[in-house]
């Protein structure tokens, strides 16, 4: 068991605070995503959770316990990094092994963990060989299994595939899953990608210099962002967004937007291409991108900022042509002046 509870949670460097009052709770078993941009604390909160960075201010807790003074090592939890961090004169099988050499684990137990580890890692061919014989990939097997033989009730990754090359990152990000439905532990996944924040977690935890801008489901921060950072952050490519202003009656009054309503956004994919005339908005298509399965339309739009739409292949669309656009039914999302959702 490993819930994990952060009241108003803070870590300040000297005058730089890092993290500013944290309130989440990660629920026993759920694969939770820190996601944002970089330098927005998704490291540092990690950090403290694993009690390698000193707690500021707040209460962490695990299971109702306080934990803000617990040694890492009595936390029950285990720590995969971005860099490996494997021992380089250790082979496979002794850095796996070697967590639980070091706490007097016995023999015939230390054999049957680093097995099992091994299997599941698919690493039994590596297990005589030294972390510069191996790929990318597979040191991260390797350092996945160091962090899996000490039983840990939460684990923890600090953007554990950055180094990989895009064909093995989705690769490694389904082991990662699968790892996940076997073990059915607390995992807490720190990244900078929204398509792995989004494919792996059941909790997506965005936050923004130092605080949470939205926490929910992968479904929720997509189908209902509570603001214009999460709205733009969540969703490649990402939301187009329009400012309403004065001259905009008509628009507004065609989309049906609340009179609070200062900006609202469309999604690339629910744009409707429609007769000339017809459409809320018109616009002079500027680059028409080929991607095998949809095709990405640029156009500049009167009086807005320029848009990108996808299209099914096949749409003949070519460039300096006008083209006439609504919004699919439902897929308009409206924010007010100060950025947040309105409902
Ligand atoms: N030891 C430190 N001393 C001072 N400031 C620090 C220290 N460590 C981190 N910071 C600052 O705290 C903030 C958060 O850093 P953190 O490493 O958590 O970001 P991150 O979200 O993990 O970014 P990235 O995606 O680049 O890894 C940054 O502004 C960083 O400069
Ligand atoms: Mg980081």
């Amino acid at each position: 068991m490993a819930k994990l509870h952060l009241k108003e949670l803070r870590k300040s460097y000297g005058t730089v605070d890092a993290i500013k009052g944290i309130d989440l709770t990660i629920e026993d078993g759920e694969f939770c995503v820190f996601v944002g941009p970089s330098g927005c604390g998704k490291s540092t909160l990690l950090r403290m959770i694993a009690g390698l960075e000193d707690i500021t201010g707040g209460t962490f807790e695990i299971d109702g316990s306080r934990m803000n003074d617990i040694a890492p090592a009595k936390r029950g939890v285990a720590m995969v990094f971005q860099s490996y961090a494997l021992y380089p004169h250790l082979s496979v099988y002794e850095n796996i092994a070697f967590g639980l050499k070091v706490r007097k684990t016995s023999a015939s137990e230390i054999k049957t963990r680093v097995g099992e580890a091994v299997t599941m890692l698919q690493l039994e061919k590596l297990t005589e060989r030294y972390p510069r014989e191996l790929s990318g990939g597979q040191r991260q097997r390797v350092a996945i299994g160091r962090a899996i033989v000490g039983q840990p009730q939460t684990f923890l990754f600090d953007e554990p595939l950055s180094n990989l090359d895009a064909e093995l990152r989705v690769h490694m990000r389904t082991q990662i899953s699968e790892l996940h439905q076997r073990l059915k532990r607390t995992m807490i996944y720190v990244t900078h990608d929204q398509v792995e924040a989004m494919t792996l977690a059941d909790k997506i935890v965005l936050l923004r210099d130092g605080r949470i801008e939205q926490v929910g489901t992968p479904h929720d921060l997509y189908e209902r962002p509570q603001n214009l950072f999460a709205a733009q952050f969540i969703g490649a490519p990402k939301m187009n967004i329009f400012k309403l202003t004065d001259e905009c009656q008509n628009l507004r009054e065609s989309l049906k937007l609340d009179r609070n309503a200062h900006y609202f956004g469309i999604r690339p994919d629910s744009f409707e291409i429609v007769q000339p005339g017809e459409g809320i908005l018109s616009g002079k298509v500027r680059l028409n991108e080929y991607l095998g399965n949809a095709c990405l339309i640029h156009a500049d739009i009167e009086g807005h900022d320029p848009v990108i739409l996808e299209q099914p292949v096949g749409t003949k669309i070519t460039t300096g042509t006008t083209i006439s656009l609504n919004a699919k039914a439902d897929n308009v999302h409206a924010f007010a002046k100060d950025g947040n959702r309105i409902a």
